[in-house]
C-alpha cells in the first residue's frame, strides 16, 4: 500500500557511486568519461572526478609520485587527507542529491600503490573505509603489465624501468585480490577502447539493476 507520508527518497533517484581503478595504461580516464557521457544521455546528473584530486592534498600527492622525494608516510598521509577531503566536499554531497559518482581513481589505489611501498593493503583498506564510502560498484581494468607498459611508452629494460614494471606488477596484484567480492567487476582491456566502453556499459547495466 502507498505510504501516506512520502519522503524525500521517493522523488529522488538514488545516488550511485562507480569507480574506475586498474594499474596506469589501462585507459581508465577515458572510460570514466565515456560513462560519464553515458549517464547524462540517460538524463541522469553526474558528476566526474579523480583522485589524487586538484585540491592542495592532492597536488602535492601527485608531485610525490613524480618525485618520489616523500617518505612512504607522508605520502600516505597525502593521500588520505585528499581523500578525507574529497569524501567531505564532493562525494557524499553528490550522492545525498542523487547523483552519479564516477571516479577515476580512490582508495583501492591507495592498497594497491602505497601496498606495493609496503604497507599492508588490508590495514590501507581498513583505515579508508573508516571515513569513505565503499563504491557501489568497483570496475578493475585488467591489463597485462608489459602490455601497459608499452602503452605508457616504457620498455622494461632500464634500472629505473625495470623496478617501475616491478612496482605494477605488484599493483596489479593488489588490485585483482580484490575480484571476488560482490561489488567488484574484472574487465579485460586487451581489445580497444570501443570494445572496452561497451563491455562497461553492460556490466554497469547488469550490476545496478
Ligand atoms: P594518475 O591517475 O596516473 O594521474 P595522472 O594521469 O595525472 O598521472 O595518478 C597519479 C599516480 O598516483 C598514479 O601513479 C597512482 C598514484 N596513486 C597512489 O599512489 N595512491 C593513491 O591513493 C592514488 C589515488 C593514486
Amino acid at each position: 500500500m502507498p505510504t501516506s507520508n512520502p519522503d524525500i527518497s521517493n522523488i529522488m533517484p538514488d545516488g550511485l557511486f562507480i569507480v574506475i581503478e586498474g594499474i596506469d595504461g589501462t585507459g581508465k580516464s577515458t572510460q570514466a568519461r565515456r560513462l560519464g557521457e553515458w549517464f547524462t544521455a540517460q538524463g541522469r546528473e553526474v558528476v566526474l572526478s579523480r583522485e589524487p584530486t586538484d585540491g592542495p592534498w592532492g597536488k602535492k600527492a601527485r608531485e610525490s609520485g613524480g618525485t618520489g622525494r616523500l617518505s612512504p608516510e607522508d605520502e600516505l598521509q597525502l593521500f588520505l587527507n585528499d581523500r578525507q577531503q574529497h569524501v567531505d566536499e564532493l562525494i557524499e554531497p553528490s550522492l545525498a542529491a542523487g547523483k552519479v559518482v564516477i571516479l577515476d581513481r580512490y582508495y583501492f589505489s591507495t592498497m594497491a600503490y602505497q601496498g606495493a611501498r609496503g604497507f599492508d593493503p588490508v590495514e590501507i583498506r581498513r583505515r579508508n573505509e573508516e571515513f569513505a564510502p565503499v563504491p557501489d560498484l568497483l570496475l578493475i581494468l585488467d591489463l597485462d603489465v608489459d602490455a601497459a607498459l608499452q602503452r605508457i611508452g616504457a620498455r622494461g629494460d632500464t634500472a629505473n624501468e625495470f623496478e617501475k614494471r616491478e612496482n605494477l606488477q605488484r599493483c596489479q596484484e593488489i588490485f585483482l585480490s580484490l575480484r571476488d567480492e560482490p561489488f567488484v567487476r574484472v574487465i579485460s582491456t586487451q581489445d580497444g577502447l570501443d570494445e572496452v566502453t561497451l563491455k562497461i556499459r553492460s556490466t554497469v547495466q547488469d550490476s545496478i539493476r
